[in-house]
Protein backbone atom coordinates (compact mmCIF):
# COMPACT_ATOMS: atom_id res chain seq x y z
CA UNK A 1 0.00 0.00 0.00
CA UNK A 2 1.13 3.57 -0.21
CA UNK A 3 2.17 5.71 2.17
CA UNK A 4 0.76 9.61 1.49
CA UNK A 5 3.04 11.70 0.13
CA UNK A 6 4.13 15.03 2.06
CA UNK A 7 3.37 18.22 0.66
CA UNK A 8 7.11 19.05 0.07
CA UNK A 9 7.04 15.41 -1.51
CA UNK A 10 4.01 16.47 -3.64
CA UNK A 11 5.90 19.66 -4.79
CA UNK A 12 8.61 17.92 -5.99
CA UNK A 13 6.53 15.24 -8.04
CA UNK A 14 4.76 18.37 -9.59
CA UNK A 15 8.14 20.09 -10.44
CA UNK A 16 9.78 16.55 -12.21
CA UNK A 17 6.32 16.31 -14.17
CA UNK A 18 7.81 19.13 -15.95
CA UNK A 19 11.17 18.27 -16.48
CA UNK A 20 10.87 14.70 -17.33
CA UNK A 21 10.42 16.78 -20.78
CA UNK A 22 14.63 17.22 -20.59
CA UNK A 23 14.52 13.22 -21.06
CA UNK A 24 13.89 12.05 -24.60
CA UNK A 25 10.37 10.46 -25.53
CA UNK A 26 11.20 7.28 -26.13
CA UNK A 27 11.64 3.45 -24.04
CA UNK A 28 15.14 3.70 -23.90
CA UNK A 29 15.19 6.37 -21.32
CA UNK A 30 13.01 4.36 -18.69
CA UNK A 31 15.48 3.03 -16.52
CA UNK A 32 17.62 6.79 -16.43
CA UNK A 33 13.99 8.05 -15.51
CA UNK A 34 13.65 5.60 -12.59
CA UNK A 35 16.97 6.47 -11.42
CA UNK A 36 16.51 10.22 -11.51
CA UNK A 37 13.32 10.24 -9.68
CA UNK A 38 14.20 8.37 -7.01
CA UNK A 39 17.95 10.46 -6.85
CA UNK A 40 15.59 13.39 -6.15
CA UNK A 41 12.61 11.77 -4.36
CA UNK A 42 14.61 8.78 -2.75
CA UNK A 43 12.18 6.71 -3.62
CA UNK A 44 9.54 5.58 -6.66
CA UNK A 45 5.69 6.57 -5.77
CA UNK A 46 3.03 5.09 -7.78
CA UNK A 47 1.63 8.86 -9.13
CA UNK A 48 5.11 9.13 -10.13
CA UNK A 49 5.56 5.62 -12.35
CA UNK A 50 1.89 6.94 -13.85
CA UNK A 51 3.96 10.48 -14.61
CA UNK A 52 6.34 8.44 -16.38
CA UNK A 53 4.14 5.77 -18.35
CA UNK A 54 2.46 8.95 -19.62
CA UNK A 55 5.52 10.62 -20.61
CA UNK A 56 7.05 7.69 -22.33
CA UNK A 57 3.43 6.36 -23.96
CA UNK A 58 3.79 3.31 -22.63
CA UNK A 59 1.37 0.99 -20.16
CA UNK A 60 1.93 1.59 -16.25
CA UNK A 61 2.34 -2.23 -15.75
CA UNK A 62 5.81 -1.89 -18.05
CA UNK A 63 7.16 0.68 -15.71
CA UNK A 64 6.25 -0.73 -13.03
CA UNK A 65 7.49 -4.63 -14.16
CA UNK A 66 10.87 -2.56 -15.30
CA UNK A 67 11.05 -1.23 -11.74
CA UNK A 68 10.35 -3.90 -9.51
CA UNK A 69 12.74 -6.32 -11.93
CA UNK A 70 15.94 -4.25 -10.38
CA UNK A 71 16.40 -4.06 -6.93
CA UNK A 72 17.91 -0.85 -7.22
CA UNK A 73 14.40 0.75 -7.08
CA UNK A 74 12.40 1.17 -3.90
CA UNK A 75 8.98 2.24 -3.06
CA UNK A 76 8.75 2.96 -0.05
CA UNK A 77 10.31 6.10 1.23
CA UNK A 78 13.03 5.81 4.12
CA UNK A 79 11.86 5.67 7.67
CA UNK A 80 13.72 8.19 9.95
CA UNK A 81 15.33 5.26 11.53
CA UNK A 82 16.09 2.03 8.86
CA UNK A 83 16.36 -0.61 10.06
CA UNK A 84 18.80 -3.07 7.72
CA UNK A 85 19.13 -6.77 8.67
CA UNK A 86 22.05 -8.42 7.27
CA UNK A 87 21.00 -12.15 5.37
CA UNK A 88 24.83 -12.92 4.15
CA UNK A 89 25.77 -16.17 4.66
CA UNK A 90 27.37 -15.56 8.83
CA UNK A 91 24.30 -13.87 9.98
CA UNK A 92 21.87 -16.16 7.68
CA UNK A 93 23.40 -19.25 9.78
CA UNK A 94 22.85 -17.51 12.85
CA UNK A 95 18.82 -17.39 12.05
CA UNK A 96 18.68 -13.98 10.51
CA UNK A 97 15.54 -14.83 8.80
CA UNK A 98 14.04 -15.23 12.36
CA UNK A 99 15.40 -11.75 13.07
CA UNK A 100 13.65 -9.94 10.15
CA UNK A 101 10.46 -11.80 10.20
CA UNK A 102 10.22 -10.68 14.05
CA UNK A 103 10.83 -7.02 12.98
CA UNK A 104 7.83 -7.29 10.07
CA UNK A 105 5.86 -8.82 12.62
CA UNK A 106 6.57 -5.93 15.41
CA UNK A 107 6.43 -3.45 12.95
CA UNK A 108 3.01 -4.92 10.97
CA UNK A 109 5.14 -4.13 7.79
CA UNK A 110 6.86 -6.71 5.02
CA UNK A 111 10.64 -6.18 4.10
CA UNK A 112 10.96 -3.08 1.68
CA UNK A 113 8.27 -0.91 3.29
CA UNK A 114 8.09 1.34 5.49
CA UNK A 115 5.41 2.35 9.05
CA UNK A 116 2.75 4.43 7.90
CA UNK A 117 4.03 7.05 10.60
CA UNK A 118 7.94 6.94 8.84
CA UNK A 119 9.23 5.88 12.00
CA UNK A 120 10.83 2.54 10.55
CA UNK A 121 11.82 1.28 6.96
CA UNK A 122 12.88 -2.70 6.86
CA UNK A 123 15.57 -3.99 4.39
CA UNK A 124 17.39 -6.99 3.88
CA UNK A 125 20.65 -6.24 2.87
CA UNK A 126 24.18 -8.46 1.97
CA UNK A 127 27.18 -8.95 4.31
CA UNK A 128 27.72 -5.44 5.85
CA UNK A 129 31.25 -6.77 6.68
CA UNK A 130 31.25 -7.40 10.57
CA UNK A 131 30.60 -11.14 10.15
CA UNK A 132 32.60 -11.89 13.89
CA UNK A 133 28.94 -10.02 14.93
CA UNK A 134 26.62 -12.36 13.49
CA UNK A 135 23.87 -11.85 13.23
CA UNK A 136 23.93 -8.46 12.69
CA UNK A 137 21.41 -5.50 12.58
CA UNK A 138 22.26 -2.16 11.12
CA UNK A 139 19.51 0.49 12.74
CA UNK A 140 20.20 3.72 11.19
CA UNK A 141 23.74 3.74 11.54
CA UNK A 142 24.29 2.03 14.67
CA UNK A 143 25.81 -1.69 13.94
CA UNK A 144 23.41 -4.06 16.61
CA UNK A 145 25.63 -7.28 16.61
CA UNK A 146 24.60 -10.84 18.30
CA UNK A 147 21.01 -9.63 17.56
CA UNK A 148 18.82 -12.26 18.40
CA UNK A 149 14.96 -12.64 17.91
CA UNK A 150 14.12 -11.34 21.98
CA UNK A 151 15.98 -8.57 21.40
CA UNK A 152 14.07 -6.52 18.65
CA UNK A 153 11.09 -5.42 20.65
CA UNK A 154 14.08 -3.75 23.20
CA UNK A 155 15.44 -1.83 19.79
CA UNK A 156 11.88 -0.86 18.68
CA UNK A 157 10.93 0.39 22.67
CA UNK A 158 13.89 2.57 22.99
CA UNK A 159 13.76 4.48 19.57
CA UNK A 160 9.86 5.41 21.09
CA UNK A 161 11.29 6.40 24.41
CA UNK A 162 14.14 8.75 22.72
CA UNK A 163 11.11 10.07 20.64
CA UNK A 164 8.99 10.96 23.75
CA UNK A 165 12.03 12.38 25.69
CA UNK A 166 12.39 14.63 22.33
CA UNK A 167 9.16 15.65 22.20
CA UNK A 168 8.92 16.30 25.57
CA UNK A 169 12.12 18.36 25.84
CA UNK A 170 10.60 20.18 22.17
CA UNK A 171 7.14 20.95 24.29
CA UNK A 172 9.34 22.36 27.35
CA UNK A 173 11.19 24.36 24.92
CA UNK A 174 8.10 25.98 23.49
CA UNK A 175 6.75 26.70 27.02
CA UNK A 176 10.06 28.76 28.42
S1 LIG B 1 27.16 -11.96 6.79
FE1 LIG B 1 26.26 -10.52 8.13
S2 LIG B 1 27.94 -9.25 8.58
FE2 LIG B 1 28.78 -10.64 7.19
Amino acid sequence: MDLELSPEERQKLQELKSELQSFKRERGQLIPILQWIQERLSFLPSQALESVAEYLQIAYAEVFGVATFYNQFRFHPPGRNPIRVCLGTACHVKGADIILENFERKLGIREGETTPDREFSIERVACVGCCALAPVTLMGETVHGYMAPSKVEGLITRVAIEKEVRERERKKGAHV
